[in-house]
């Protein structure tokens, strides 16, 4: 190793007891050298910066160990800190979801919040949403050759399992969005059997039966979402977010604020409203919880 680089064998050991402290499993021998033991994938800001080909989303980064919320972290520093600021978290003790319903965080997932100041009035913010799941549908597929379909709102699904969750929060004058933290809750490197079977879920490595590497996919992520994020007003994206739809034609059941309504997924609208067909009229939802409903003999 050392004559490949050519650097003393010190200057090796040097490194590789830097890397055991970020905890890489390594195992030495005499005659051999070294071998990863264990694949390993911290979260590490240099690593991810390093390779990171974005021009300005995480060109602030910052990694934590624990955290209560990504999402808490991004918003208590979102008004001081540049557009496209990171907040990365190997776990979080009180990650939330949509509704705050909890979002289950253990060591292996990317819990990732970013921080968007888009120049845009609020009426128009859901075009962050579509840029998000748009581009997380895209890497995902890049990478690994998924199919991951989008569930309106903005759920992430893999044949009918949540892979990724996305919560955004906002804050704006009814003129003008002074920011919004976009949290992504993504199931890479985790067991999702412990969880509950009402949240259908799955993760990248029950899809992939391996390990992905967090950092290859947080770089294509971040380089995605800054594509996706400068042409969010086009008719373009709005066309890739319905392709990816996986609701359009589903029979589904919305539970909003005014209520129930159940039907068909009819279409989605350019103002990102999904139309249902209810009892031969067509209604519009703009925001809502929605399920969709197995049909007849479906698994
Ligand atoms: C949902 O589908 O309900 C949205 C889940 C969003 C979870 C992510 S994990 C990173 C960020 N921090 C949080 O507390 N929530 C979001």
């Amino acid at each position: 190793m050392a004559t490949r680089q050519g650097i003393s064998r010190a200057a090796v050991w040097k490194q590789i007891q830097s890397l055991r402290t970020k905890g890489y499993e390594i195992e030495s021998s005499t005659r051999k050298g070294y071998r990863l033991a264990k694949f390993h994938d911290p979260l590490d800001a240099d690593m991810i910066c390093e390779g990171l080909r974005t021009k300005w989303l995480g060109k602030d980064l910052r990694c934590f160990d624990e955290v209560c919320s990504t999402n808490d972290v991004a918003r208590s520093v979102a008004r001081e800190c540049r557009n496209g600021t990171v907040i990365l978290a190997e776990t979080q003790t009180q990650g939330r979801g949509r509704l705050s319903r909890p979002w289950a965080s253990p060591p292996g997932g990317i819990w990732m919040s970013l921080v968007l100041k888009p120049k845009i009035s609020l009426d128009r913010a859901y075009r962050i949403n579509m840029a998000v799941s748009v581009a997380v549908s895209r890497s995902m597929c890049a990478l690994y050759g998924l199919d991951v379909g989008i569930k309106w709102p903005n759920d992430l699904l893999i044949g009918g399992r949540k892979v990724c969750g996305i919560l955004m929060e906002i804050s704006a004058e009814v003129d003008r969005v002074d920011w919004a933290v976009v949290g992504l809750g993504i199931n890479a490197n985790i067991d999702v059997m412990g969880f509950s079977v009402d949240w259908r879920a799955t993760s990248l490595r029950q899809e992939l039966c391996q390990d992905v590497s967090r950092i290859d996919l947080i770089q294509r992520l971040l380089l995605e979402i800054e594509g996706t994020y400068h042409r969010m007003h086009s008719r373009d994206l709005y066309e890739e977010w319905r392709r990816r739809s996986v609701t359009l034609g589903k029979q589904v059941r919305i539970t909003s604020a005014s209520g129930d309504l159940s039907g068909e997924a009819i279409d989605l609208a350019e103002d990102g409203a999904l139309l249902i067909r209810a009892e031969d009229k067509i209604k519009r939802v703009l925001a809502g919880d929605c399920i969709h409903l197995r049909a007849p003999g479906e698994a």
